[in-house]
C-alpha cells in the first residue's frame, strides 16, 4: 500500500497512450493525484511501458502469456478497480489498450469479473472521445466489469491543458468527477 488508510481501496490508473508526452498520461497522472486526495491508494501504470508484444495466439499456444501480462493480471487481481484513461484511435480503444485486455484474458479470463473500471479520455478534438467512451463502456461488460456509468471526456486537449493543469473549468469538472468516483470506489473495498 502507498497512500491513505489500511481501508483505502486500491486502484490502478491504466493509461492506453504509448506516446511521450501523451495527454492521457498526464490526465492519468492527474486522476492518481486526485484518488489519493481522496483517501484512494491509487497508481499510475502505463501500458506502453509493459513489455507486451502484439497478441499472437500460437505464441500464446506455445509459451502462455509473458511474464509482463501474469504480472498486470496478478496486480489487477488484487486491485479494488481500475480507472482507463486512453485516447480514440478512429473512434475507437487503442491497440495498445485492447492488446493488453487481451493478453491479460489469456493468464485468466475471469480477471476482469465483477472488477469496478472508470473511464475518461482526452482528445485534441470537441467531443472529448465520446465515441471511444461509449465503445468501451459497452465493450468491457462483456468480460464482466462492472462499469462507473459516469464517464471523464476532455476534449480540445492542446488548449485547456496548460502547464499541466487543467484550465478552462475542466480542473472543477475533473474534481467533481473524481467527488463522485472516490466513493464508490471506497463502497467496493469496504463491501470486499
Ligand atoms: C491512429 C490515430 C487515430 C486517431 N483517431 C482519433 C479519433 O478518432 N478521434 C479523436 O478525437 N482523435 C483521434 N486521434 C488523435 C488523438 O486523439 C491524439 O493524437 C491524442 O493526442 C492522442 O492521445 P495522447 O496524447 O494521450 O497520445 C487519432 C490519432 C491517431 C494516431
Amino acid at each position: 500500500m502507498t497512500a491513505g488508510t489500511p481501508h483505502s481501496p486500491v486502484v490502478l490508473v491504466l493509461s492506453g497512450s504509448n506516446r511521450t508526452g501523451s495527454f492521457n498520461t498526464m490526465l492519468a497522472s492527474m486522476m492518481v493525484d486526485g484518488l489519493i486526495a481522496r483517501d484512494v491508494d491509487a497508481r499510475l501504470v502505463p501500458l506502453g511501458h509493459l513489455d507486451l508484444a502484439l497478441f499472437d495466439a500460437d505464441v500464446n499456444e506455445a509459451d502462455g502469456p509473458p511474464p509482463a501480462a501474469h504480472r498486470l493480471q496478478a496486480d489487477i487481481a488484487a486491485a479494488d478497480g481500475l480507472v482507463i484513461v486512453s485516447p480514440e484511435y478512429n473512434g475507437a480503444m487503442t491497440p495498445l489498450l485492447k492488446n493488453t485486455v487481451d493478453w491479460v484474458s489469456r493468464v485468466d479470463m475471469a480477471t476482469f469479473f465483477l472488477k469496478k473500471v472508470a473511464l475518461a479520455a482526452a482528445t485534441p478534438g470537441r467531443r472529448g472521445g465520446a465515441n471511444v467512451l461509449d465503445l468501451t463502456a459497452r465493450w468491457l461488460p462483456y468480460i464482466g466489469a462492472d462499469v462507473f456509468p459516469e464517464t471523464f471526456g476532455l476534449p480540445s486537449i492542446r488548449h485547456v491543458m496548460v502547464d499541466g493543469e487543467l484550465t478552462d473549468g475542466h480542473d472543477e469538472r475533473l474534481s467533481g468527477f473524481l467527488d463522485r468516483l472516490a466513493p464508490w470506489f471506497r463502497a467496493v473495498s469496504s463491501d470486499g
